[in-house]
């Protein structure tokens, strides 16, 4: 038995978990039809996602749709939904995501009740969960016992590398993804040794002209203006692609290996910790993104000598900096103007009046410099007072004066560090 045939039999749902989730949701359905019957709303209750496709694994979400008329204006639909999703799940809470909707547990299981338009194939959308029903019903028409299965191993496959999952944060393949791509190569053999052999991007169908930017293009079966990969990032291309090679080499030594992380570097690293507001990571994580990147920056212009940074969104938000200096030189070397400018004598009788004059002036080329004394050599001290006139995120910016800063070496605490180790192959 293959590797990932043992890793599937584990994730594949079991016959009483498949009987369970049918339970739950044709009671729900029948519920809100119910609902929509009484109070004469013209709406549509239908199952999506993996579980109305058999292509679940084992403790996989409901996804519930409302799907409205078009004639209803989109406020009605949202507030309906939400008043709908709260009579159906007790203890939902409301989440947002184009529409807000409700979120919730049934016997344990995670349910989403999703207000959406109802469309048929070809019409114009009004928000892109519109399309989502008709997933299912291109999905539904295009697999068999075979697909089905060698879809699930995709889903298995992509997890164990680390690339299953379409929030910004994972930046991966969606499980639709994975249906449009078994349906299109017919079995999960043919697309691992497709990827193992393709140079560039991935784009499907092949013969697509390339009007989109991303490395990863799959025209979407139900919307041909849609790029269904758009959200799958270069680096978890190249995994794929490593992995698929790894694959067909039969190398599983490769996917068990333990990744080398000797942890005496003798570099400097910190973590950046922010506290992070109540908001869902899909909203959250590029502001995190937005902030490392200045932070690196302000290590970069200052002179620190950034070389790795990572990030982390787990309970707070944790930037990983990795970096040369830890304190500046007492002096920073500073141009002046050229010898031939009209600014050239202003420039040394301003600095012959600077306390902070260490060294000159002087001439180098055509130019006159200082060597005057560094204002503030630590890195904490530079980001900290940075930082402060900064705008890092609409949801962040609270929390900018509580910015925690812990310093990792190779006596730290391994789990601090090991969050930022995903990266590592395989
Ligand atoms: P889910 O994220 O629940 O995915 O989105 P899923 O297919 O059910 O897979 P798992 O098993 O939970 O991981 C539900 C549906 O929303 C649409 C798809 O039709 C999907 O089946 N969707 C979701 C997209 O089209 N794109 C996305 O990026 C996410
Ligand atoms: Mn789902």
């Amino acid at each position: 038995m293959d590797y990932l045939d043992e890793l599937l039999a584990r994730q594949i749902p079991n016959e009483e978990e498949t009987r369970k989730l049918a339970a739950i949701s044709s009671a729900i359905i029948n519920k809100i039809d119910n609902i929509c019957r009484n109070e004469n709303i013209d709406a549509t209750c239908v199952e999506v996602g993996s579980v109305s496709k058999n292509t679940n694994l084992k403790s996989s979400d409901i996804d519930i749709f409302i799907t409205f008329d078009r004639s209803y204006p989109v406020d009605y639909i949202e507030k309906k939904g939400l008043e709908i999703g709260h009579r159906v799940l007790e203890n939902g809470t409301e989440k947002y995501a184009e529409h807000p909707y409700v979120s919730g547990y049934i016997d344990g299981i995670k349910v989403d009740i999703v207000p959406a338009f109802k469309i048929g194939k070809g019409e114009k959308i009004v928000s892109t969960v519109d399309r989502t029903p008709l997933h299912t019903v291109y999905v539904n028409n295009n697999t068999d016992e075979k697909t089905i299965h060698d879809i699930r191993l995709l889903k298995v496959f992509l997890k164990s590398i680390n690339v299953y999952g379409s929030e910004i944060a994972k930046s991966g393949f969606s499980g639709y993804l994975c249906e449009v791509l078994i349906i299109h190569f017919k079995s999960f053999g043919r697309f691992i040794e497709y990827m193992a052999n393709l140079r560039g991007k991935l784009i499907i169908p092949e013969e697509t002209i390339d009007k989109f930017n991303e490395p990863v293009i799959i025209i979407d079966p139900v919307d041909p203006l849609r790029n269904a990969g758009a959200a799958v990032s270069q680096e978890n291309l190249s995994r794929l692609k490593l992995a698929s090679r790894i694959y067909m080499k039969g190398r599983t030594d490769l996917f068990n290996r333990i990744p080398v992380v000797k942890r005496k570097r003798e570099t400097n690293i910190k973590i950046f910790v922010v506290e992070k507001p109540d908001i869902i990571d899909d909203i959250i994580y590029p502001q995190a993104v937005r902030l490392k990147n200045r932070i690196w920056d302000i290590f970069q212009e200052n002179g620190f000598i950034p070389t790795a940074s990572e990030i982390y969104v787990g309970k707070d938000i944790e930037i990983l900096i990795e970096y040369k200096l830890e304190e500046l030189p007492g002096i920073e070397i500073h141009k002046g103007p050229p010898v031939e400018s009209n600014e050239a004598i202003k420039f040394i009788d301003v600095w012959n009046s600077n306390p902070r004059l260490m060294r000159g002036p002087y001439i180098m080329d055509d130019r006159i410099y200082v060597d005057v004394k560094t204002r503030i050599r630590n890195m904490e001290g530079i980001i900290r007072k940075e930082l402060k006139n900064e705008d890092i995120g609409k949801n962040l910016n609270q929390f900018k004066d509580e910015i925690k800063i812990l310093s990792i070496d190779e006596n730290s605490p391994l789990e601090v560090e090991k969050r930022f180790y995903s990266k590592y192959l395989f």
